[in-house]
C-alpha cells in the first residue's frame, strides 16, 4: 500500500486528509498531540484496516522537524503523498504582537513547510515519483490586506510551490506539487488563534475542501482554490493593483492570546 505522510493531522484540514486518504493509503500522522493522533489511528485502523504510524513532532524548530525529515527521506517504505498542513495564526496584528511570537509563526507556517516541501521534492525526484500538497491560503494570493505575517508566510509557501511546479526538474518528472489555498474553513484554527467564528457566507466545509483538493491534484493543478466564491475572490484580488489593498485592508484585534499550544 502507498504511504501518505500528513502534518497537522491532529485537527481540522490535516485530520480530514487522514480520513479521506485512509481507505487507499497507509498513513504517517504528524502533530504535537500524539494522544489525538493515537485515537485517530484506532478509528482508521478499525474502519479500513489502515496501517497508521504516529509521529510526535513540534515543527517550530529545526531539531523538532528532524524526525519528519527522516521519514520523508526514508528509502524503505517511501512516502508517495505528502500533505504539508501544520500551521497556526493570531487574531492580532504583527505591528503590535511580540516580535518573537511573529517569528514563531513564520517558522511554523513558512520555514517548516518549505523545509519539508523541498526535502520531499528532492527525495521524490531521486525516486522518480511522488506528490506534494502544500497548504497555503487565499491570504497568500491576496495582496497586502492584513497587518500580519500570516499573509507573508502563506505567500512564501505559494511562491515556493509554483517555483517548484514550473521548474524543468519537476516538469520532466513524475513528481507533482500543488498549493492548496483555502478560504475560511470551520476548524479549530480560529479558536486557537483567538479569532471569533463569524457565521457568514465564507465558510467552506472541510470535507468538500479536501475532496476538491485531492481531485485537483489528480487533474495536475498547481494551485487549488476550492469553492467558486474563493476562486472569484482570488481572480479579483489577483487582477486589482496592489495599491487597492488600502481600500479593503483591515486591522486585526488588539488582545494577543500568545502562541497556541498543542491541540487539546
Ligand atoms: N481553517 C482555515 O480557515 C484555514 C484557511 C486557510 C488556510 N489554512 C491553513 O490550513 C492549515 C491547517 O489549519 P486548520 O484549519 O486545520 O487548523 P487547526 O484545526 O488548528 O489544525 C492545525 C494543525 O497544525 C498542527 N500544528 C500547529 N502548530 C504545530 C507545531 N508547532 N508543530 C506541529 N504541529 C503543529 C496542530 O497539531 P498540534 O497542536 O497537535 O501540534 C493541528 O494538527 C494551516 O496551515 C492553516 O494556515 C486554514
Amino acid at each position: 500500500m502507498a504511504i501518505a505522510l500528513i502534518t497537522g493531522a491532529s485537527s481540522g484540514i490535516g485530520e480530514e486528509f487522514a480520513r479521506q486518504l485512509a481507505p487507499a493509503y497507509d498513513l504517517v500522522l504528524v502533530a504535537r498531540n500524539t494522544a489525538r493522533l493515537g485515537q485517530l489511528r484506532k478509528e482508521l485502523s478499525a474502519a479500513y484496516g489502515t496501517r497508521v504510524e504516529v509521529l510526535g513532532a513540534d515543527v517550530s524548530s529545526k531539531a523538532g522537524r528532524a524526525p519528519v525529515l527522516a521519514r520523508l527521506t526514508a528509502r524503505d517504505e517511501p512516502v508517495s503523498l505528502f500533505v504539508n498542513c501544520a500551521g497556526m495564526g493570531y487574531a492580532t496584528g504583527a505591528s503590535r504582537n511580540p516580535v518573537d511570537d511573529e517569528m514563531y509563526m513564520l517558522e511554523v507556517n513558512a520555514t517548516a513547510k518549505i523545509h519539508f516541501s523541498l526535502t520531499a521534492v528532492q527525495a521524490m525526484l531521486a525516486r522518480g515519483s511522488g506528490s506534494i500538497i502544500n497548504v497555503s491560503s487565499v491570504c497568500g494570493i491576496a495582496p497586502a490586506w492584513v497587518d500580519s505575517l500570516y499573509g507573508t508566510s502563506t505567500a512564501a509557501v505559494l511562491r515556493h510551490t509554483e517555483e517548484m511546479a514550473y521548474s524543468r526538474a519537476l516538469r520532466n518528472s513524475d513528481v507533482r506539487i500543488m498549493a492548496l489555498c483555502p478560504g475560511d474553513v470551520l476548524t479549530d484554527f480560529n479558536n486557537r488563534a483567538g479569532i471569533p467564528n463569524r457565521t457568514d457566507w465564507g465558510w467552506v466545509d472541510v470535507s468538500v475542501l479536501v475532496r476538491v483538493a485531492l481531485a485537483d491534484l489528480r487533474k495536475g493543478k498547481t494551485v487549488s482554490i476550492p469553492s467558486a466564491r474563493y476562486k472569484l475572490l482570488s481572480f479579483l484580488i489577483r487582477t486589482l493593483p496592489n495599491s487597492w489593498s488600502r481600500l479593503y485592508g483591515f486591522d486585526l484585534g488588539q488582545q494577543h492570546p500568545g502562541i497556541p499550544g498543542p491541540e487539546s
